[in-house]
């Protein structure tokens, strides 16, 4: 049988264009899922919007439109972003979809209630807008939250409240016996630590805004004065967007069904992700995610790249300047999944320049200079397999450990070429050079094989270039 594979990316706020830390996210996943697609699983990916939000509210309101409209056109945005970086998912869920999510976030609302986890308390709290949370005291600097540098809202409302605390030794026994697996593990010992002091109920409703239009907020199962809080409503898009509670047949093929199921998230939502998550699938009675990828930040001047900050690279920018695939082989080799990373337009050129202009587009040329001109024909290799060191860094998410050994096939092929020197052996010992070029064709068809997660079409290029004997076009020109 087909093994399959579940992968989801966070869903985005659309209160702002996506940057190059959202595009972080998503093309991890994006590797991730065309790695398993190329190992033979059958995978899904899933991405999305966050849309019930006050803070897509606000951020329409002081565009002076209307906020159903003003999501239309965000989400339109970070369709073609996608479609430019070459994300290859499946579905993207919108949480204002009333007929994709609604039905199956109110389906677990229910669930919840049947298990007696939902009871309805007045409360008082500051909420960070930015967080879409209410945080505490403590987490302030100067009165101002520090991930967003604005100040809070003292709130006091009646809420429904999910008793999470009940489940803090059941999560905590799934992720100590790893049946949830996090990672990498200092993410693990993270969220350990959090469970050792015990979880909190937390808010999961909040009264309906009268500035909301009808269209925006979930209504809780009869209760048509409260919406759904933000995290309560985007974590369920998880399995909505697989039909649960309404026609579940893809639910049940790859989240019931199915042991690779796993979610791609940064560190700033671990606490979501690794406790809130798990709780309601086990009040549900539902199957928990099998492991969480925990990637860290972008940073750029060594802060955080975000708008508050208002430090952030457009990514489309990049895009039209470099290409999909040098900005994918960026994020992909130079910055490692578990921890932070720093990216300026200058490092990005220089490993431009470095690792494709004189590096994979040099090699590409070389090889294939050699073999139109010396190889009567082009082949199809008969390969099968990838090497176990690259199997291993993608089977353990590390991505850019997985290039990284790509890259050294690419030294050794140019080292190679330089000791053999067949364009000279040719001469001399024609059988004997033709031979050496034929080998490095099946070299550089081998790099374009394991290119295809990280480079989708250069990948593809650099196999049809072998196959027809071809030397492909300036594949990327230096850049100064
Ligand atoms: N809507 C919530 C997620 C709900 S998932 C059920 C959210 N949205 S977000 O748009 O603020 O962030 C989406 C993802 O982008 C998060 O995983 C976050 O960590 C990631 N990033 C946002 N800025 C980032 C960087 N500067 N660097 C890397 N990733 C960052 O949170």
């Amino acid at each position: 049988m087909d093994k399959k594979f579940y992968l989801t990316t966070p869903i985005f706020y659309p209160n702002a264009k996506l940057h190059l830390g959202h595009a972080y996210t998503t093309t991890v996943s994006d590797i991730l899922v065309r790695y398993h697609r190329l190992a033979g699983d059958k995978a899904y990916f899933l991405t999305g919007s966050d849309e019930n939000t006050q803070k897509m509210v606000d951020a329409a309101r002081r565009e002076g439109k209307e906020p159903l409209e003003f999501l239309d056109e965000i989400v339109a945005k970070f369709s073609s972003l996608f479609k430019e970086l070459d994300i290859s998912y499946d579905q993207f869920i919108r949480t204002t979809d009333q007929k994709a999510h609604w039905p199956g976030a109110q389906a677990i609302w229910n669930k919840l209630v049947e298990a007696g986890d939902i009871y309805k308390k007045e409360y008082e709290g500051l909420y960070c807008v930015g967080h879409e949370a209410f945080i505490t005291e403590k987490d302030l600097i100067d009165g101002t939250c520090p991930d967003h540098g604005t100040a809070p809202e003292m709130l006091k409302e009646e809420n429904y409240f999910f008793k999470l605390s009940r489940y803090t030794q059941d999560i905590k026994n799934k992720i100590e016996s790893k049946e949830l697996r996090i990672v990498p593990e200092t993410r693990e010992r993270e969220i350990l630590s959090l469970l050792n002091e015990g979880l909190q109920d937390v808010s999961f409703s909040r009264p309906r805004k009268a500035d909301w239009p009808a269209g925006l907020g979930i209504p809780v199962p009869g209760d048509d004065t409260q919406v759904m809080y933000v995290w309560c409503d985007a974590l369920s898009n998880y399995i909505t967007a697989l039909g649960y509670g309404r026609d579940d047949a893809l639910y049940q093929e790859f989240w019931a069904g199915n042991e690779q199921r796993m979610h791609v998230i940064g560190k700033d939502i671990l606490r979501f992700h690794a406790a809130i998550w798990p709780g309601m699938l086990l009040s549900a009675g539902l199957p928990l995610p099998k492991t969480l990828l925990v990637h860290g930040f972008i940073t750029s001047g060594g802060k955080k790249m975000s708008k508050s900050l208002g430090n952030v690279i457009d990514p489309e920018e990049l895009l039209a300047e470099y290409g999909t695939d040098a900005v994918r082989c960026f994020l992909a080799r130079h910055i490692s999944p578990f921890d932070d990373g720093d990216i300026t337009r200058e490092a990005f050129k220089d490993a431009y320049n470095a690792d494709l202009a004189n590096g994979l587009g040099n090699l590409a040329s070389r090889i294939m200079t050699l073999a139109q001109t010396h190889l009567e024909q082009g082949t199809r290799p008969d390969v099968a397999g990838f090497p176990q060191e690259y199997t291993g860094a993608m089977e353990q998410f590390e991505i850019n450990k997985a290039a990284e050994y790509v890259w050294s096939r690419i030294a050794m092929l140019d080292q190679k070429i330089t000791e053999t020197a067949p364009f000279k052996l040719v001469k001399t010992d024609p059988e004997a050079g033709k031979k050496i070029i034929f080998d490095l064709t099946q070299e550089l068809y081998l790099v374009g094989r394991m290119l295809n997660p990280f480079m989708p079409k250069t990948s593809d290029i650099i196999k049809k270039a072998v196959i027809e004997n071809k030397k492909p076009e300036n594949l990327f020109p230096r850049k100064d």
